[in-house]
């Protein structure tokens, strides 16, 4: 539950963040309702909705991490939630689980990220589960691959069917550690975006570093949550504080 909520934190929040537009149907994640709750709770206390969602996900993306024994970090509050809401913007600008290093890197300095902030966020894959037809073509497609890890993962993926079959990322999906970097310089990356993170590229060094060096990657980490969550924030009278955080009011 705390990892399907950290993704909801994170990619929703990432949404919120990169175009500052949430959609209501964030079908790629799972654990919506449990954003619904913190915010009806949050709102109960205050006896009104005063607390942006944008402000409630970042909080809550962090505590989720602390949950799962990473890092802490500050995070700074007063954001505000957009007025609109853009499903095909929000495709648009989302990074795709199909995406090689040139475009994972383009993709993130649109919104003034470098390389670094990539693979260390890529690293929240450490939490959590992946549907079968997110990492099909890439189990039963890639050369880029560990054979004796493809042939595992397409026992509960099969080539039809199947597809929302899950999937942990790395061996311990509950764990905030390093076990997805190192995987990954073993070529059992699930998704064809993280594997392209350690492919012979110019993020390989960073992912080694990580996968030796847990303190290493939870300072930038952090450092990287941060940047993410102060990425053209809305602020003062910009915006609206959101009733629910689907829609907006
Ligand atoms: C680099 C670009 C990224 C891509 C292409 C990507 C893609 C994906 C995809 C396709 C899934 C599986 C969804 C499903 O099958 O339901 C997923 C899950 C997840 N992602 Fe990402 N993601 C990215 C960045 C991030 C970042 C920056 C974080 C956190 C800092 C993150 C945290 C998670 C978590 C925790 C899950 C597990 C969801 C669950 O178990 O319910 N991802 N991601
Ligand atoms: C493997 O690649 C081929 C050619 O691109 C494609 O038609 C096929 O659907 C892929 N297989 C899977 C299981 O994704």
């Amino acid at each position: 539950m705390i990892a399907s909520l950290m993704a909801v934190m994170v990619h929703f929040f990432w949404i919120l963040q990169t175009e500052k537009n949430a959609r209501g149907n964030l079908n790629s994640v799972r654990g919506f309702e449990v954003v619904d709750e913190i915010k009806a709770e949050v709102d109960r206390i205050c006896g009104r909705p005063v607390v942006s969602c944008a402000d409630i996900l970042a909080v809550a993306a962090r505590d989720s991490v602390v949950a799962l024994g990473g890092p802490a970090w500050k995070v700074r509050l007063g954001r505000r939630d957009s007025t609109t809401a853009s499903r095909a913007l929000a495709d648009s600008v989302l990074p795709s689980a199909s995406m090689d290093l040139p475009a994972l890197i383009d993709n993130f300095k649109n919104q003034g990220l470098n390389q670094r902030d990539l693979v260390a966020l890529s690293g929240g894959h450490t939490i959590g589960l992946s549907r079968c037809l997110i990492f099909r073509n890439r189990i039963y497609n890639a050369t880029n691959i560990d054979p004796a890890f493809a042939k595992q993962r397409r026992a509960t993926c099969p080539r039809t069917g199947g597809n929302t079959n899950l999937t942990p990322f790395d061996s311990t999906p509950a764990k905030f550690d390093t076990a997805y970097f190192s995987n990954l310089v073993k070529q059992r990356g699930l998704l064809t975006s993280d594997q392209a993170l350690f492919n012979g590229g110019s993020t390989d060094k960073l992912v080694k570093t990580y996968s030796l060096n847990p303190d290493a990657f939870w300072n930038d980490f952090a450092k990287s949550m941060i940047r993410m969550g102060n990425i053209k924030p809305l602020t003062g009278k910009q915006g609206q504080i959101r009733i629910n955080c689907r829609r907006a009011n």
